[in-house]
This record gives C-alpha cells, structure tokens and sequence, in this order.
C-alpha cells in the first residue's frame, strides 16, 4: 500500500465530495472504491481484515471526514483488480460498511497489457491458492468415500491445513492412521514391483534417494515438508498444501515459480488400487521423484511461465500438454518407451497398459498434443512419448512463443519473482546476467580443458 501514489483533489467545481485519483503509471488494472464508516474505534480494521480474508491486494487508501454525516469517516481505497469476480467481496463489505461506491475500473496504462492478472512474486501464490473449485471434503456421490463419515471429516482435516497455509510457513506434519499407512504400504509394495521395468531412467536414479533422505518406504507415508526440502536442494522445486481443486490458471501459475501444489490426505481405503482424484500417493509416487531432475523440472516451469497472462484458451492448451507430458508422458529410452508421468507412475494398471501394445502412442508434438481430447477416469486411449525432456523443453518453447501475449516473461530465482520483460532496461538487465554466466561458463571450460 502506497500512500503517496495518488492525490485527492476536485473533479470539477460542481462537485467536491468526489476523489479522483491521479492516473500515474500502474502495469495493472485497478479497482477504486468508496466506502464511509462510523468512529468507533475498530471499524477501520475490520473493514480492511475484509480486504485481507478475501486476498484482495490493497494498493492506495486515504481519509477525509464525511460531508454528508458528521460521526463517519470516508476513506477512498484503490486495490488491485485481478480480472477475478469481486462482487461477492464488494457485499461483504457493504455489510461492514454505511456506503460502497465503485468509482472507476481501471484498465493497465497500455492496452496492449490487458491480460489476465499473473502473480509476480511467489507469496502472491497465497492470493489464489484457496479460489478453489471445490473444497477437498466435498465428495463425488461415486467416491469411495462418500458415504464414510469418518473419511470425510478427515478430508476436512486435511482441507482445513492447506486452507491457512500461508507461504514460508513450514507444511504441517500429520500423524497418519494406521488405516492410511496400511493403504500407502500396499499401493508402494505393488508400484515399486514395477519401477524397474516401467519407469523412466531419471526415475529410478531419484528414486532411491527419496528412499535415503524422506522415508519412502512401506509403513510410513512421507512429511511433504520433509519432501519439500530434498526437491529444493535438488531443483528449487517446493511443495504447497492445497485445500481443493484448482483451476487451470491457477495450478500452471505455480509451476512458473517451480511451486507444485499437493494434497496431503490418502485415497479412501477400501479402494487402494484407486483413485477419482490425486491424492499424497499420486503426489508422492507419481510427481515428486521427476521434480527432482533439473531438465524435468525445467520443462515444468517452462509450461508454467508459458501460461502467465496467456488467454483462457492457450492456458487450455497448456494444460493438455502439461496432461500428456507431466500426468501421462512417456520417453523413449534405449529403444525402449517408458513412463514418466505422474498419473502412470502412481498407477499399478495403467502403468503395465500404457506399455502395451493397446494404446497408441504419438510423437509429442505441443501444438498437436494441445488439441487432444482424453478422458479423466478412465486408462488414457493416446499417450504421446518425447525423446528427452530437452527435447520437450524446445518444443514447449517454440510452442510458448506462439502464444498471443504482449511480453516474454523470465523467472528470477534469486528473487523468487517473474520478470516481464517489456521494456529495454529489463532487457539490458537480462543481458548482463546471461554475460556474466557465458564469462563463468567459458571460464570453466577453460579450467576443466
Ligand atoms: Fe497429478
């Protein structure tokens, strides 16, 4: 919030209870609005808890004394305007509040920067990461568990820790039941028969480290904090609780800042061999051990920077890759085809079915793979296979370059932020950086010669 962004002052001389702020230079779209509360003392606070509870970045707030009622305060506040719905919040605060009046909607200073709002630093994850499309105890009437009431208040559990999760806070650990241990052992007893045979190269190298360093084994379900730490120190990859089903735009917008969004609680145990939804054995089995390749991890958070600000449709497309390669890929190694995809890997049948000869299998190739359809719960009729994931990091980024948007984007992990580069001197910055590595990496050729 910066108080000196904008000034007050008349907008015309018939008409002198009006704020209108200065339209200085802003890269994204803003919402005013005008609300008036009375004197006692707290009013002002829990009117802005309201901004926060519905993570609504405030950028600008000023006060004045009410013209129209002499025990009430009118304060202007402007707040960033992420193109998501906030009616709902504007009732709320007019529930708090004497007056609401929406003054202006203002799009970005350039035009060609109307798209749809991106987070730029990774705690802005904390402001979608509960827009979820359902909440993780509402169940399918067809789920396992839907008629167990003990399994959904345990759902709850889980939904509520990821709820509150804010980033940099530690994941909480959970003390799982015996019944859910039970369930994580026999799905890994039965997954790890496979491995050898089925999975790709990269992992089965990662595979035993997880092993050493966070307790995968039978009988114990890993901490994903535990987890968490092993793929930072591998690739920057981390893990954050999430509490439901996130939207396309959402979940791709994590990956961008190499952050995977995983559920903590385990499927319901009178199907272990099944599940309607990823659970931490899908999580852990499936995602975690390829997240600790750095070429893996790459082609991911190439996906993910490819659907910052993108159009709704592109962002679609994206996410039929990021299905077809990082839930269903597979690769070809040594002649032989393998699988690499989380929804294969934490599969024990459609692990051994993707490998036969009753699927077809088709060269990964985005901007065909974005335009097939497939299903959800059943065994997938096409699969596509990548030489290598190098080979699929090309691809993603020619396929990237064609999307439609006004600017590249450029992570920068020592700040954890997503650079837009739009204007020269960002560029210039780049540029510098990428000499000083080339300087570096020249240097040590020169050494290692
Ligand atoms: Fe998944």
């Amino acid at each position: 919030m910066d108080a000196g962004l904008a000034k007050k002052r008349k907008v015309d001389d018939n008409d002198d209870d009006c704020y209108l702020k200065e339209n200085h230079d802003h890269d994204i779209p803003q919402l005013s609005l005008m609300f008036s509360l009375n004197q006692e003392v707290g009013t002002l606070a829990r009117a802005l808890k309201l901004f926060e509870d519905n993570n609504v970045n405030l950028l600008h707030i000023e006060s004045r004394p009410s013209k129209s009622s002499k025990n009430e305060y009118e304060f202007l506040v402007t707040c960033e305007d992420t193109g998501k719905n906030l009616a709902p919040f504007i009732e709320k605060l007019k529930a708090k509040t004497s007056t609401v009046h929406t003054l202006a909607r203002q799009p970005s200073k350039d035009a060609t920067k109307s798209f749809p709002w991106f987070p730029r630093r990774i705690r802005d994850l904390d402001r979608f990461a509960n827009q979820i499309l359902s909440y993780g105890h509402e169940l399918d009437s067809n789920h396992p568990g839907f008629t167990d009431p003990v399994y959904r208040a345990r759902r709850k559990e889980f939904a509520d820790i990821a709820f509150k999760y804010k980033h940099g806070e530690p994941i909480p650990r959970v003390t799982y039941t015996e019944d859910e241990i039970k369930t994580w052992t026999t799905i890994f007893n039965k997954l790890t028969e496979l491995y050898p045979t089925h999975a790709c190269s990269q992992y089965n190298h990662i595979f035993p480290l997880l092993v050493q360093n966070c307790g995968f084994k039978a009988g114990n379900i890993p901490q994903l904090q535990d987890v968490s730490n092993f793929l930072k120190d591998c690739t920057g990859f981390t893990l954050r609780p999430v509490a439901g089903l996130l939207s396309s735009r959402d979940f791709l917008a994590g990956l961008a800042f190499r952050v995977f969004h995983s559920t903590q609680y385990i499927r319901h145990g009178s199907a272990p061999m099944y599940t309607p939804e990823p659970d931490v054995c899908h999580e852990l089995l499936g995602h975690v051990p390829l997240f600790a390749d750095p070429v893996f991890a790459q082609f991911s958070q190439e996906i993910g920077l490819a659907s910052l600000g993108s159009p709704d449709e592109y962002v679609e497309k994206l996410a039929t890759c990021y299905w077809f390669t990082v839930e269903f890929g597979l690769c070809r190694q040594n002649n032989q085809l393998k699988a690499y995809g989380a929804g294969l890997l934490s599969s024990f049948g459609e692990l051994q079915y993707c490998l036969s000869d009753k699927p077809k299998v088709l060269p990964f190739e985005p901007s065909k793979t974005a335009e097939q359809k497939y299903p959800i719960t059943e065994f997938q009729p096409v699969y596509f296979e990548s030489d290598s994931f190098e080979d699929a990091i090309e691809k993603m980024k020619t396929f990237a370059a064609s999307i439609p948007r006004p600017f590249s984007v450029h992570y920068n992990p020592y700040t954890q932020t997503v650079e837009v580069l739009d204007k020269k001197d960002k560029l210039k910055d780049l540029a510098t950086n990428i000499k000083g590595e080339l300087i570096t990496l020249i240097d040590a050729i020169n050494k290692v010669q």
